[in-house]
């Protein structure tokens, strides 16, 4: 299929006014607040059945008009990427690391049996949607524009089947700290009511069903004061998981970082990649392995964990302070931000800022 799609515009009448931007920009929190343009491509197999994108254009950003039988309401077709657009200090704009993104929306769409989106078209709703609305690019330090590509079926059709028709589109939402306020440890629930994927699920895909799974966990966690949930697998000696909407790291004492192995069910972020990049260019041995409830709690009380830390695109990364079980707590072994977590979070905001040199060629223009 050619896809040499150019986006046509239609430009926001009514967009925010520079004062109401600047008081979302002053403060955005996270998620909460929107541009005045989103990205929209569609889908549509024809009658010869032949698949096609078409149509990619920029539009206001408002709610979508949908057939009430689409399938993305019934049965979740659903896929989605998060991303970060930065400001430089020089006023240019940069996205980090946007081909993993494209790559990993396609194997999201490949298991949620979604059409794949041409890799050069992701990259142009990107270019285009922060272009027509680049003021919203926050330049305020640690503050970024999340971007977030998703695709529903749209297609008016009760059956359970791929549907025949499908949109594709980019949102754009200023962003601050993912937990409110300063960074600060955050304290993580160990849930054993719940799992959130298993062997040959949709674990290791984006989609909106995996986030969904997670939010009665969630509330458990909130009932028991903390700000996310960690899942672990039932099936594999309570090896650990992933949180809620982000993944784990362990620093030990001897200088080894350690996540759980990518095993099918467990989402391959684009910042987890990147901390293990860095962590081994700082001299760091890198272990992606399984890690067990019991290695954690053992390896606290000994004093070989030294630090624990979330990360992903929302939560960039973030230390974990204590982690609460229905058995007791398993205290933070690290005052506040450690050591380790705090170099490597450094250096990743500072390459994605531009004040640190980015060896790895990972920011592109936008
Ligand atoms: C991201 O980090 O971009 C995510 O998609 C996770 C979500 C919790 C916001």
């Amino acid at each position: 299929i050619a896809n040499e799609l150019s986006f046509s515009q239609k430009l926001n009448e009514n967009p925010k006014s520079v004062v109401e931007r600047d008081a979302i920009l002053a403060n955005p929190g996270f998620g909460d607040y929107f541009t005045d343009h989103t990205a929209v491509v569609d889908f549509k197999v024809d009658a010869n059945g032949e698949g096609g994108w078409q149509n990619a254009r920029i539009e206001p950003y408002g709610p979508i008009l949908m057939d009430p039988a689409a399938a993305v309401l019934h049965y979740g077709q659903e896929i989605f990427e998060g991303m970060k657009a930065y400001r430089h200090a020089d006023g240019s704009i940069w996205t980090f690391r946007a081909d993993a993104n494209a790559a990993r929306l396609n194997a999201s769409a490949r298991r949620l049996a979604l059409p794949e989106l041409p890799v050069e078209t992701f990259l142009e709703s990107l270019r285009q949607l922060v272009s027509v609305d680049q003021d919203w690019v926050p330049s305020k330090d640690g503050d970024a524009l999340y971007l977030r590509p998703f695709m529903i079926a749209t297609e008016a059709f009760l059956g359970v089947r791929p549907a025949r028709e499908v949109s594709y589109r980019v949102i754009a939402s200023p962003a601050g700290n993912y937990f409110g306020g300063e960074l600060k440890p955050v304290s993580i629930w160990l849930t054993t009511t719940f799992a959130r994927a298993g062997e040959g699920g949709t674990g290791e895909a984006k989609c909106g069903g995996n986030y969904a799974a997670s939010l009665a966990a969630q509330m458990e966690a909130e009932a028991n004061g903390c700000k996310q949930v960690l899942f672990l697998d039932p099936n594999n000696d309570n090896a650990v998981e992933e949180l809620g909407g982000m993944n784990i790291f362990f620093v030990f004492k001897d200088g080894t970082l350690v996540t759980p192995a990518l095993n099918g069910h467990i989402l391959h972020g684009i910042t987890r990649s990147s901390v293990m990049q860095l962590a081994a260019d700082r001299g760091l041995k890198v272990q992606e392995r399984k890690i067990t409830i019991d290695e954690w709690r053992e390896g606290v009380a000994a004093g070989e964990i030294t630090e624990v830390f979330a990360c992903g695109t929302a939560a960039v990364i973030t230390p974990i302070g204590e982690l609460k079980t229905a058995e007791g707590t398993i205290a933070s072994p690290a005052n506040g931000i450690g050591e380790v977590t705090n170099a490597i979070r450094e250096q990743l905001v500072g390459i994605q800022t531009g004040v640190v040199e980015d060896l790895h060629g990972w920011l592109t223009r936008l």
